[in-house]
């Protein structure tokens, strides 16, 4: 280094870079990216996606014997990665190392002939195993290899957090416990490739991106599948016309709104999963097409002209790859939300998992000092490979995550998830609005019981569909809940009995177990009582009732 001198050795560095990648094919966005650790969501995503092309899903008998499995597929190229899962019947997800080598796969695959009944003779790359020779039992896939692909249970996990010995643990654990696992990634990119190959059919230059939850870092194993159809990058959208002379243009139909020729896309590609591949469609009212994807377990949502929420996802990706504490803040109120019904699967007035998502990294830019800075910070580093303005909505933010500079908070995870429900149990919901672009509270625009602005198109709410009724149980709930954990904050001390000791809920556990207060419908009766007040004495009445029923 001394010799050579600094510049030198990064120059050096780059042309190997540049080697590598044009001998190699090494992925060079992702390696570009990768610097300072961090990856950008856009290189996730293309890194992902090329993986997911050179995948196939194969349905198999749940006793399929492995090597033989693999020994067969192996035939037709090299294995980069397999692994088994169980959804309505035991699948193979096989990614090839070279993408001819599903060409070739398909060169040796057959059309079923079934003697009563018709084939639609549509070919993807949803395959399935099978074998004339009776079954055989030895060698199936070891439960390592076949991966669950939901989450476990609540009562599983108040048991299993119990047994940790820290607040901080029971936290990072929760998150182990829910994150999405890697093979549960690649089954996601893996679904929209194949859905990507429907919609080839009419659009070859089309991409199908998921967002939200799947790729934000804050989904959950067993959350749906956000779709995005990208049709930006048709060619011919900026062909320069001539002056004068001829030229020649595609015909095309045309509508009126965008909304109108989005409906008639995704209405047609979702007939064709419904009708060809192995959707079944949920609901397809515009602006979306839900359907269940029966191999994958997935709920699907494929949706188009989605740009501010590709933005969103991209966002709160950078967020929660930011500090550790966010993902972990994040996944932990997730979960309490769930567990309390304050979120659904089921659309309607309750608080929506984003509008949660995005409280948390408000409470986090209201620390002191800051654990991530506000989103017009993150706007002002931005570079002019940054900038970006949908339909005039400034969704401009930093990309290279080495120019954001964090100040040094040292709070636990304990103390954060604490200081989380004081937060929100006292903050002044009538007045006040959220907003991560200041990282400042603000006057209510407008009245909403909830009001979260939306980052990016600023003059929208994204928790209007939230009533007050709903707002109250979170409330109170944040209540209870600062108080409970301040309760239970130390781990019962074991006794020495092997084996069958009883496992005593505590810390995060007794966040989740059900609440007391969950029935709270007003705010007016609180003005004649402290909730803390009230919500201590029930809880202590419990307690009680407990004990009795335990001696
Ligand atoms: P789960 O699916 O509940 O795990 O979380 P999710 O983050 O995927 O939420 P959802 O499927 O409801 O929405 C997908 C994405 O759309 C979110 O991550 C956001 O990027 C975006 N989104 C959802 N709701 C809103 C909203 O009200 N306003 C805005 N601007 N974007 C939203
Ligand atoms: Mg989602």
């Amino acid at each position: 280094l001394h010799t050579i001198g600094r510049g030198s050795l990064v120059k050096c560095l780059q042309k190997v870079d540049t080697f590598l990648h044009r001998n190699i094919g090494t992925n060079v966005v992702a390696v570009q990216e990768e610097k300072n650790g961090f990856k950008s969501l856009n290189a996730v995503q293309a890194e992902r996606q090329e993986q997911a092309e050179r995948s196939v899903l194969i349905s198999c008998h749940s006793r399929t014997n492995e090597k033989k499995f693999l020994k067969y597929i192996a035939n037709y190229g090299d294995i980069q990665k397999y692994f088994f899962y169980e959804s309505y019947g035991m699948y193979a997800v096989v990614e090839f190392a070279n993408q001819e080598s599903v060409a070739s796969l398909f060169e040796g695959t057959a059309i079923p002939s079934i003697s009563h009944e018709s084939v639609v003779p549509f070919k993807s790359r949803l395959l399935s195993m099978r074998n004339l020779d009776s079954v055989d039992l030895p060698n199936q896939p070891s439960g390592k290899k076949r991966q669950a692909q939901t989450s476990i249970p609540i009562n599983e996990l108040i048991q299993r957090l119990s047994k940790e010995e820290s607040i901080d643990q029971q936290i990072t654990s929760l998150t182990e416990a829910y994150q999405l696992t890697e093979e549960n990634c690649r089954l996601r990119f893996l679904v929209c490739s194949l859905l990507k190959d429907i919609a080839a059919g009419f659009f070859p230059e089309c991409t199908i991106k998921p967002f939200g939850s799947s790729v934000n870092g804050f989904g959950k194993l067993g959350c749906d599948l956000d779709m995005f159809l990208d049709l930006d990058g048709i060619s011919g959208r900026n062909a320069t016309i001539p002056k004068s002379g001829l030229f020649l243009e595609y015909q095309m139909k045309r509508a009126n709104l965008e909304r109108i020729v989005t409906q008639n896309i995704l209405s047609v590609i979702g007939e064709c999963v419904d009708q060809f591949g192995p959707g079944k469609i949920l609901n397809a009212r515009c602006p979306l097409v839900r359907f269940a994807h029966q191999p994958s377990g997935f709920q699907c949502d494929l949706t188009a002209n989605n740009r501010v929420a590709m933005k969103s996802t991209e966002l709160l990706y950078l967020y929660g790859e930011l500090d550790p504490r966010v993902r972990h803040l994040v996944f932990t109120v997730r979960c309490w939300a769930r567990a309390h019904g304050i979120t659904s699967s089921i659309p309607g007035a309750w608080i929506s998992n984003f509008s949660l998502t995005v409280m948390v990294l408000f409470f986090l830019q209201r620390r002191s000092p800051p654990i991530i800075p506000t989103l017009d910070h993150l706007r002002d580093l931005a570079g002019p490979e940054d900038k970006s303005v949908i339909e005039d909505n400034d969704c401009t933010f930093v990309s290279d995550f080495s120019k954001i500079q964090l100040e040094s908070n040292t709070e636990t995870l304990e103390q954060l998830l604490c200081e989380f429900f004081e937060f929100y149990a006292s903050f002044s919901f009538r007045t006040l609005s959220i907003n991560i672009r200041k990282g400042k509270e603000q006057n209510k625009p407008e009245v909403a019981p909830l009001h979260i602005q939306n980052p990016f198109e600023t003059t929208l709410n994204v928790s209007k569909n939230v009533n007050a009724s709903q707002l109250d149980r979170f409330v109170a709930l944040c209540q209870e809940s600062s108080w409970l954990i301040q309760q239970n904050n130390t781990a019962p001390s074991r006794d020495g009995t092997k084996g069958k000791a009883t496992i005593t809920p505590w810390g995060v556990s007794t966040l989740l177990l059900p609440s007391q207060v969950a029935g709270i419908k007003t705010r007016k009766r609180r003005k004649f009582e402290p909730a803390s007040e009230r919500i201590k004495s029930l809880l202590e009445s419990l307690k009680n009732t407990n004990q009795q029923n335990q001696s």
